[in-house]
């Protein structure tokens, strides 16, 4: 027997099975290399950014499974730097599907290489939109969120694409 579908958030308007933020988790982890660093022999930000799109990239394919591409980054902030030899964790999650688009939350800390002591260094929220064969925005599976922490990200990514549609509305507005 089918079982019944999981019921479906607000936030999409497609029949796609909803999928939970864990079904799409990704965490990746590299270590600095000195070809990552700057001049000082702190990690280059450039290095971490792209590393946050891989991440992202890969959590927002895995709930889509459709080609996704970064439609944007929102600010992005590195609250403390990395050294050469220190070991980075990135990890990324489907905070919250729209109706093409999703908002991909992603964690990056550092690890001290001898003690395991870990540090926060940068979050960024990210959205990936899916594509179809012509290369044209397509529906993807809504987020059902189950943990608390889930539940805490996916209220507040609704806050943020209001907040974004608020800027891009006050900025056409202004032109
Ligand atoms: C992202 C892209 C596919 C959107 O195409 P579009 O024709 O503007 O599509 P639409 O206006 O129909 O919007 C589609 C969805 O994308 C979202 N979107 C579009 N631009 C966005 C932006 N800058 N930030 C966040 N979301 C965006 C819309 O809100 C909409 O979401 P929804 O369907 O969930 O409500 C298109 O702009 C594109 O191809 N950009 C280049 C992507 C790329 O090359 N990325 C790699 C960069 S190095």
């Amino acid at each position: 027997m089918t079982p019944p579908s999981k019921p479906v958030s607000k936030g999409g308007s497609s029949s796609l099975a909803a999928k939970p933020p864990s079904a799409s988790f990704v965490e990746m982890t590299q270590l600095v290399l000195p070809s990552h660093t700057n001049a000082i022999g702190t990690i280059f930000g450039g290095t971490v950014m792209s590393w946050i799109d891989i991440a992202a990239a890969i959590a927002a394919g895995r709930h889509a499974r459709k080609v996704v591409v970064t439609a944007s980054i929102d600010a992005l902030h590195f609250v403390a730097p990395v050294k050469k030899g220190y070991v980075v964790h990135i990890q990324a999650s489907v905070n919250y599907a729209w109706r093409t688009s999703m908002e991909v939350g992603v964690k990056v800390t550092s690890e001290h290489p001898l003690t395991g002591e870990r540090l926060h260094t940068a979050t960024a929220y990210t959205t990936f939109v899916a594509l179809d064969d012509n290369g044209r925005p397509t529906p993807v599976p809504p987020v059902l969120p189950e943990s608390a922490e889930e539940k805490r990200r996916y209220a507040e990514a609704q806050k943020r694409r209001e907040a974004r549609m608020r800027l891009a509305a006050d900025l056409k507005g202004g032109e």
